[in-house]
């Protein structure tokens, strides 16, 4: 049995099967409407969420299977002190598969340890979110023809985005990427991201802190919300949150074929004037979302259609 805790539990070969049945799916769904009949997922959310949850509810529904979880931990009995372990042992009798959403970084691979059905981590703290990360992956292949040779622009919350950190992650494991990261000095990436992923894999990166000069030389920008739910104090979040916001302006300075991408929600980092321009697929990147996680379902539970 696999769980999905990090971008890296799948090895290239799993990733491409992945992608490549994802693009099937988009391509023919009604093929694979009935594929998890009689199969359960449970949707765990500890933390809020639209897309990730509702998502994997689509894929589920969309595969012909059934649904069944909360939204709010308040409303269930993590609320009278239910360690995940726990809660884990007991979905493990209603579901075939989890996915888990918490604000506490690892929850998912406690789950995984005690838990006798797969387990995704649909997003931990400011860990990770492979799921995410997946439906990027997706997205890029899909838009951009190639998950290589790419110079990516990240650009907002480096520190504590975890949307960021599994998309390096991933995208130093293809040759040839380049990383500009976008922040203020304050929402830098992690050391360990800097010194473990990036430089102990040799990866051209720069560090800046201005988007206009750094546009020309993009193939992606991905820009990322202020996270205000991980800042210890307001006053820091509201000095912050509108470091970079992109409009029709700064578009300008783009290449005609940059895309531009963002995991949303989004606050005020992309003006609603950008959503106009071809080049910003951020809603096409959620529908890739659910075609992507139709695909790590139906391969978790080892489902093929006939
Ligand atoms: N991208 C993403 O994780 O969105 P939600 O928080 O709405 O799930």
């Amino acid at each position: 049995m696999k769980h999905i805790i990090s971008p890296l539990d799948l090895s290239i070969e799993e990733l491409n099967d992945l992608l490549a049945l994802a693009t099937d799916i988009s391509k023919q769904p009604e093929r694979y409407s009935s594929v998890c009949k009689g199969k359960k997922l449970a949707t765990l959310f500890y933390e809020p969420s639209t897309r990730t949850r509702l998502s994997f509810e689509a894929a589920m529904l969309n595969l012909g299977g059934s649904v069944l979880g909360f939204s709010d931990s308040a409303s269930s009995s993590v609320s009278k002190g239910e360690s995940v372990a726990d809660t884990i042992r007991v979905i493990s009798c209603y579901a075939d598969i989890c996915a888990m959403r918490h604000p506490k970084e690892g929850a998912p691979m406690v789950a995984a340890q005690f838990s006798r059905i797969p387990v995704i981590n649909a997003g931990d703290g400011g860990h990770n979110h492979p799921t995410q990360t997946l439906t990027d992956l997706l997205t890029i292949k899909e838009l951009k023809g190639s998950l290589s040779g790419l110079t990516i622009g990240l650009c907002g919350d480096l520190k504590f985005g975890r949307t960021v950190h599994s998309l390096i992650n991933a995208m130093v494991r293809y040759p040839d990427n380049r990383f500009i990261l976008i922040s203020p000095e304050e929402l830098k990436i992690p050391d360990y991201l800097r010194q473990e992923v990036l430089i102990a894999n040799n990866i051209t990166f720069k560090e800046v802190q201005q988007l206009e000069p750094v546009m020309p030389e993009l193939d992606l920008l991905y820009m990322t919300r202020v996270q205000k739910e991980r800042f210890f104090n307001e006053e820091d979040y509201i000095r912050l949150r509108d470091s970079f916001i992109l409009d029709s302006e700064k578009m300008t300075h783009a290449r005609k074929d940059m895309l531009v991408l963002h995991p949303l929600p989004r606050v005020n980092e992309i003006s609603v004037e950008v959503d106009n321009d071809p080049r910003a697929v951020y809603f096409q990147q959620a529908q890739y979302g659910v075609y992507i996680r139709m695909a790590l379902i139906m391969t978790l539970l080892g489902l093929e259609v006939k």
